[in-house]
């Protein structure tokens, strides 16, 4: 069984891609500073599919902490790198927190990647690079535009710094730009858990149908689109992670055309907020108080995926349809808070 690298293996996207590796015959092995997850995420990992992955309380920014998993796991066969921060918001407040994290962490990474001589790597990156797209469904060829906030940036540059890095030495990259990542696993025992006030949608939603949170408020309603709210391309957790599994398999068979590529890893449907909204009242019959108030600065009209170059290069698609992603999202939230209805 092929050992796996996951950074981040105890965040949202990393815990669930952890169980499809481990689903797959993969044994990840994680490293995660916990700083926006939890230790417990393991136990939810190990019921579900009865492997508890060797894990790390580690920070990558510490290079001789990257060294030393390296070290003690000769045999990694690939990376998966998830670890990063993430929120658009605090990026702007905290640009040297953003990156020193996202960037400094991925150095490291590197560096003793090539010295351990693990080349497959799968990096996460972020719809965020296409900004305000001028075309829709974006492609992969569209332009990157000028990043509106630190957290863009360094998706952006964590991309070039991969793409510079692949063309002069055997590095094999496979960069995800995910779209809007929703739901969570069907059993229940893991999903998204953010610490602190929720800055995402969906996990909004879910805290405020369990109570924790006053009203959702809907961040305009004046914008050029059928409803006015703003349009996004929410996929299921569960697909997203699979498509990493997918692109994993992709790089250790050699498959890859290049050595640096590209796909979007959405479902191709864009909705907007208020639809959002309406499926999960539609579909878990639960209160949801909303109000509208103003845009919230920095968010775009609408982004939705051209998924082609995914589904002809890698053969993935996403399987799983928004109402699913928001009963599952619903579940887990009521599991969390006890919430018996
Ligand atoms: C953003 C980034 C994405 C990044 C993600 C991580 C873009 C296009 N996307 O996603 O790259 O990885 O953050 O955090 O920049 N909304 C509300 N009320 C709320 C919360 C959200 O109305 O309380 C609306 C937003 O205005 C937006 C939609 O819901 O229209 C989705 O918001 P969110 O879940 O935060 O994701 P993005 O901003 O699309």
């Amino acid at each position: 069984m092929k050992e796996i690298l996951v950074t981040g293996g105890l965040g949202y996207i990393g815990s669930h891609t952890v169980v499809a590796l481990a689903e797959a015959g993969f044994r990840p092995v994680i490293i995660d500073d916990l700083s926006n997850s939890r230790r417990e995420v393991l136990d939810g990992i190990a019921q579900i599919t009865g492997f508890r992955p060797a894990f790390y309380a580690y920070d990558l920014r510490r290079r001789h902490q990257v060294k030393e998993v390296f070290e003690a796991h000769p045999d990694l066969a690939g990376i998966i790198h998830f670890a990063a921060s993430k929120y658009v918001g605090e990026s702007v407040e905290k640009p040297l927190l953003y990156y020193e994290n996202n960037i400094c962490s991925l150095l490291n990474l590197l560096n003793e990647a090539l010295a351990a001589g693990v080349h497959p790597f799968i990096f996460s990156s972020s719809c965020t690079v296409y900004g305000e797209p001028e075309q829709l469904p974006v492609t992969e060829d569209m332009p990157v535009q000028p990043a509106t906030s630190p957290y863009g940036n360094t998706k952006q540059i964590d991309e070039e710094i991969l793409r510079d890095t692949a063309a002069v030495e055997p590095l094999r990259v496979i960069a995800l730009r995910y779209f809007n990542p929703i739901g969570a696993h069907p059993s229940a025992l893991i999903g998204e858990l953010p610490v602190g006030v929720p800055q995402n949608l969906v996990p909004f939603i879910t805290q405020t149908a369990a109570g924790l949170r006053d009203e959702l408020k809907i961040f305009g309603n004046d914008y050029p689109t059928p409803d006015g709210t703003a349009i996004r391309d929410y996929i299921h957790v569960m697909d997203l992670a699979e498509a990493h599994v997918t692109a994993l398999n992709r790089l250790l068979e050699g498959r890859n055309k290049e050595n640096f590529e590209v796909f979007n890893i959405g479902t191709g449907k864009g909705s907007s907020v208020m639809e959002v909204v309406k499926t999960f009242i539609e579909e878990t019959g639960v209160d949801l108080p909303y109000r509208i108030t103003g845009r919230r600065p920095g968010d775009v009209t609408a982004v939705w995926a051209d998924t082609t170059r995914a589904r002809k290069e890698l053969g993935w698609t996403a399987r799983r349809t928004m109402a699913q992603a928001l009963r599952d999202a619903w579940q887990w939230e009521k599991k969390v808070r006890n919430i018996e209805k």
